[in-house]
């Protein structure tokens, strides 16, 4: 099975009933040096699915869409990792624009919400080679058709559109909006996907609490600096964030 509406991602699919993460399958796949760009591992089902600050990535078996993405962005310096996040998180928000009867937002840097809730997440892996990136893994995990979640701050598409979808369709639709942001990297239009970003970012220039070494702040959210951190105004002035120094309250 491939996807008929890219040009090459999804041109060669992977689909495993269960793994333990599609993440760990992908970089192993790497490991082949035949493993082309595009190449997609999908799966029902993971046994030690991984998310964002060693989180763990849990969800109900053959209801969500649970996938890795297989890029070489070697045109892409290291410095501009944060682009990836950006690509992957705003594709989600587009395909989320043609399906979710209210707007998805990106919260910083690649939490999808929908209504203020979470419904999907994004863990992206890198392969570094000298000063560019030889590979990367592009592990996306949206609930689609959930209805229980063991966290209130959790909901699905379907909850919000108020009907189920067919996995198959709405995963070529994903990846044919993945393959459009990535064109537009390749194609260096930086600015665009940064303004697109920010103009999706949840609590952006807006007040909110925030925690930082266990202090908690108030402070507005003005932006990402070039490493892809961000940039909260306090009474300090702006200071930079990454993710390891602040979370949202
Ligand atoms: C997060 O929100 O912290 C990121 C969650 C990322 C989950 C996806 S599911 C597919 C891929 N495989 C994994 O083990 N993780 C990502």
């Amino acid at each position: 099975k491939t996807v008929e509406n890219t040009l090459f991602i999804g041109k060669k699919i992977v689909f495993v009933p269960t793994c333990t993460s599609t993440n760990d399958l992908a970089i192993k796949l790497l490991q082949q040096p035949a493993a082309v760009e595009g190449t997609i591992v999908v799966t029902d089902s993971q046994t030690a699915g991984r998310g964002q600050r060693g989180n763990q990535w849990q969800t109900e078996p053959g209801q969500n869409l649970t996938l890795s993405i297989i890029l070489k962005p070697v045109f892409l310096a290291i410095k501009d990792q944060f682009y990836l996040t950006m690509v992957t998180a705003l594709a989600t928000y587009d395909f989320l624009k043609t399906q979710s009867p209210i707007p998805a937002q990106i919260k910083w840097p690649n939490d999808i919400l929908i209504g203020g809730k979470k419904m999907g997440g994004i863990l992206i892996e890198n392969q570094l080679q000298g000063d560019s990136i030889s590979s990367a893994v592009i592990g996306i995990g949206l609930n689609i058709n959930q209805k229980d979640f063991v966290f209130h701050t959790a909901t699905s598409l379907s909850l919000v559109a108020q009907h189920d979808f067919t996995l198959q369709e709405i995963f070529a639709l994903l990846l044919s909006h993945i393959e459009s942001r990535y064109l537009m990297l390749r194609n260096g239009h930086h600015d665009t996907l940064k303004r697109d970003y920010l103009q999706n970012l949840f609590q952006l220039n807006e007040s909110a609490n925030y925690l930082h070494n266990d202090q908690q702040f108030t402070g507005i959210i003005r932006g990402i600096d070039a490493w892809g951190k961000l940039i909260i105004e306090t009474e300090q002035g702006m200071e930079s964030f990454d993710l390891k120094e602040v979370s949202f309250l």
